[in-house]
């Protein structure tokens, strides 16, 4: 789909039944009664400065290593700048086809800005019923002349604005692992900054599509808005028989912004923070928006377990890979659950 029409052109040209292409074998269909909802409280970050540090620590801490998703409340991203940043995907992804077309790979003024459909669409079986624009960070002064005019300055605000919480939420997690790094280590290990916008627009039939298939995030954690409509699921526990796999709906908390642990914190831990599952639903009555930052190491870093963790083990469940292989091999291949990480073993 090398064009800018996207799915969303194929709803506006007013399709009644999902096309052959986006049609999900049955394991991966999403049934939406068959799951729960996640009702942990969101974690109020603004405590971490405060007398209740310790029991937001553990919070977090816990949630890392059970679910790998968590949402969080007071996170410095001002709640007007959350709303502005699902207006700007909307208006973006309503640009005519010849104007997004502009942000293709291969034609798009900067490698580093990617407008497309699906995951990888020449690597799937079935695509995901979702348009998206991809900008990854290296300097403002380059977001300001490659981004696109509809989104670049509030997609750089939110970037600069939540980098604080991602610093944060990681010093506190490599914390409780008994490790401490120095700022040049942080600084390499959360070196590099993409801001995506997702767009996904109501399906005829949510029953036969996915929004985003089954995956785990690459980077060290993701920080994520979902707008109103819900539709986000996490995989329980590490169940491989389909049908006895459990999921929960991570329910759209207005104001709260949604953190998930990505493959690297999975690796530097050792195993003990979860690197979770997750995927999308799409809806048949309205077009859903989504914003994720990935915050990951630079792409000459090498990433393995901590040694100070591997000792206590006993063990390296991972090998040292460098990121840029990492990367290679994750947006070389379809979405599969966690099979991500068995690149790093
Ligand atoms: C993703 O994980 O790729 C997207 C999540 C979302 O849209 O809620
Ligand atoms: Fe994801």
């Amino acid at each position: 789909v090398r064009d800018g029409n996207g799915v969303k052109g194929l709803v506006d040209s007013g399709v009644s039944e999902v096309p052959e292409r986006y049609i999900q074998p049955p394991r991966e269909r999403i049934k939406k009664h068959d799951s729960g909802v996640c009702d942990a409280p969101p974690i109020d970050l603004s405590k971490l400065n405060g007398a209740e540090h310790e029991k937001v620590v553990d919070e977090i801490a816990r949630a890392a290593e059970s679910l790998g998703f968590f949402q969080v409340v007071n996170h410095g991203v001002p709640l007007e700048l959350l709303e502005s940043l699902k207006a700007a995907a909307h208006t973006f992804f309503s640009l005519s086809p010849e104007k997004k077309a502009v942000y293709c790979s291969g034609v798009s003024p900067s490698p580093r800005v990617k407008y497309g459909t699906s995951f990888v669409p020449e690597k799937e079986k079935a695509l995901e019923w979702k348009d998206y624009i991809s900008m990854t960070f290296t300097s403002e002064e380059e977001a300001l002349q490659y981004w696109p005019n509809q989104c670049k300055e509030v997609a750089l605000e939110y970037l600069k604005l939540s980098t604080k919480m991602v610093r944060d939420i990681v010093e506190v997690l490599i914390g409780k692992l008994g490790v401490t790094l120095k700022d040049s280590e942080m600084e390499r290990l959360l070196g590099m900054k993409m801001v995506n916008m997702n767009y996904y627009p109501a399906c005829p039939n949510p029953d036969l599509t996915v929004g985003v298939g089954r995956h785990s995030d690459m980077g060290a954690i993701t920080v994520l808005l979902q707008d109103g409509i819900g539709g986000l699921y996490v995989k329980v526990d590490e169940q491989n028989d389909a049908d006895k796999e459990e999921w929960l709906e991570i329910p759209p908390i207005p104001g709260a912004l949604v953190i998930n642990i990505g493959d690297t914190l999975q690796i530097l831990s050792n195993g003990k923070y979860k690197s979770a599952e997750h995927r999308v639903r799409t809806t048949s009555s309205q077009s859903r928006v989504s914003v994720p930052v990935f915050t990951l190491p630079k792409v000459t870093e090498r990433i393995g377990p901590l040694a100070e963790v591997v000792e206590k083990d006993g063990l390296a469940r991972y090998r040292q890979v460098l990121l840029q292989d990492y990367m290679k091999n994750f947006f070389g291949n379809a979405h599969a659950g966690k099979k991500s990480l068995d690149f790093a073993r």
